[in-house]
């Protein structure tokens, strides 16, 4: 890994991921792909009264993937799954890391999606 591409948060998140586990307990789960490298995030949620409490995540994949999961997992809790529209922006995830190499971004809209994924399966229970 080349670190002098990546902020200090993502290389933090990256080798000190938050959340790296399965969730027996979840609510729900979601997964998505990177179609342009088969690379997959697997994201949980645990709700209670309307509220996302804990989340976690699995991943394969790269540097700002596995960055990216780790910080949407932390930003995720406390919110409303209640909201209108989306509960996290993937641009709020590159933000709270400082940024990303724009090759890297569409990397960071993983976990994201698979947290899209995941309050889809939730709202549909
Ligand atoms: Fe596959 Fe980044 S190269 S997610």
């Amino acid at each position: 890994m080349d670190t002098r591409l990546y902020t200090r948060t993502v290389v933090d998140h990256f080798w000190n991921p938050r959340n790296l586990r399965a969730m027996a307990d979840a609510s729900a789960e979601g997964r998505a792909i990177n179609r342009a490298c088969s690379d997959v995030v697997r994201l949980f949620i645990k709700v209670e009264e309307g509220r996302i409490v804990d989340s976690s995540f699995q991943a394969q994949g790269c540097v700002a993937c596995v960055a990216a999961a780790s910080m949407t997992t932390e930003l995720v809790k406390g919110r409303s799954v209640g909201m209108q529209g989306d509960v996290l922006g993937e641009e709020e995830v590159v933000e709270a890391l400082g940024g990303l190499p724009p090759k890297k971004v569409e990397c960071s809209v993983i976990a994201p999606n698979a947290l899209r994924a995941a309050l889809e399966s939730f709202r549909g229970q």
